[in-house]
């Protein structure tokens, strides 16, 4: 088993390149990769932190799978487990929605119990409104493949270092 878990949705691939760019990053050795439409809540257990990408659907919403999932996730204990998010969404088709998938996510997960790391500053987008911004900062990596694919190689390898700092990988 790899130090960290990594757990992605996606409807279209977007999610899951971002999520297999992060795992070459960091190192295959590293980081398991699964997919979120057929995990179950025992594959959480045993890592030392855990990563969560989700793109945001239909104005605001988590990704199908996700959303499917999202009631299993009370019964997995994150307490003191550190948790890294990013998403993937639209700033321009849906400015008043960016990334609020990744916002959902990440206040139910603390809300059990996990900490997160690897907060990301929101200069450089061009959105109005995302529930994944707290206290200025995005919550995790916000990816724009829409708009911004140009920048996203290099939001990975900034982010990937920033965390591997904070975990102390
Ligand atoms: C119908 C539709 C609704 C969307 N709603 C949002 C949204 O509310 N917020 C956002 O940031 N992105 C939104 N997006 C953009 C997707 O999140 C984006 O295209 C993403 O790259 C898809 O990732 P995936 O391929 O992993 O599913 C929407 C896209 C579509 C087609």
């Amino acid at each position: 088993m790899a130090q960290i878990g990594l757990f992605f949705g996606t409807q279209t691939g977007n999610t899951e390149a971002i999520a297999e760019a992060i795992q070459q990053e960091l190192g295959a050795n590293v980081v398991d990769l699964h997919d979120i439409a057929k995990a179950d809540t025992s594959d959480f257990a045993g890592y030392r932190c855990l990563m969560i990408g989700c793109p945001t659907w239909n104005i605001g919403e988590l990704q199908s799978d996700w959303e499917g999932f999202y009631e299993e996730l009370d019964a997995i204990d994150f307490s003191g487990k550190q948790v890294a998010y990013f998403g993937v969404g639209d700033q321009v088709g849906y400015a008043d929605n960016f990334q609020d998938a990744m916002g959902i996510l990440e206040a139910k997960i603390s809300e059990l119990g996990g900490k997160t790391v690897g907060y990301w500053p929101t200069d450089g987008y061009d959105h109005s409104e995302s529930k994944a911004v707290k206290n200025g900062k995005f919550v995790g990596l916000a990816i724009d493949e829409d708009n911004q694919s140009d920048l996203t190689a290099s939001r990975i390898k900034t982010w990937v270092a920033q965390v591997k700092q904070e975990l102390g990988l």
